[in-house]
């Protein structure tokens, strides 16, 4: 190799070198993106944000002043809906605190659970008697005209 031509090769090869750094070294394209829309549809609850899901439980017709009526919403959660008096209603988690077991319902002014003989004040959830030792679970409920709606 002659030194023109060895010259010549070092000077390509350092040309394409020197080609392919600054490909490297370019900023990559954008993305294409489409406009930013006004509304985000997501269906997962973003940090903190309270997410309630309205459901229909019957008429206030459908529970005596003084008593109470169990609704089974779905496999594992089971509302127990109380109506102390004419224009108060409660709603609980029928899932006893004790050891689990359904209520049975309201028994002589306390809600009742036939497991284990544990009592809860129908308009608070408190537990008045027996082994339980925490509240029933709250669950709001809603009148809205004759119907009642639990908010879950
Ligand atoms: S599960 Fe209700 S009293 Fe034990």
């Amino acid at each position: 190799m002659n030194l023109d031509r060895r010259t010549a090769l070092t000077g390509a090869l350092a040309a394409t070198g020197t080609l392919t750094l600054a490909a490297c070294a370019q900023e990559p394209e954008p993305a294409a993106t489409t406009p930013p829309s006004a509304t985000v549809e997501t269906s997962e609850p973003m940090a903190g944000e309270v997410v309630s899901n309205e459901q229909l439980l019957g008429t206030v017709d459908e529970i005596m002043i003084g008593s109470g009526k169990k609704f089974e919403i779905s496999g594992s959660l089971t509302i127990l809906v109380t109506r102390p008096t004419a224009d108060v209603f409660r709603a609980f988690n029928a899932t006893c605190t004790h050891a689990g077991c359904i209520v049975t319902g309201v028994k002589d002014d306390q809600i009742a659970c036939g497991c284990h003989g544990a009592r809860f004040n129908p308009e608070s959830g408190e537990p008045e008697a027996g082994p339980a030792k925490s509240a029933l679970g709250k669950i709001l409920v809603e009148v809205r005209g004759a119907d009642l709606y639990a908010l879950i």
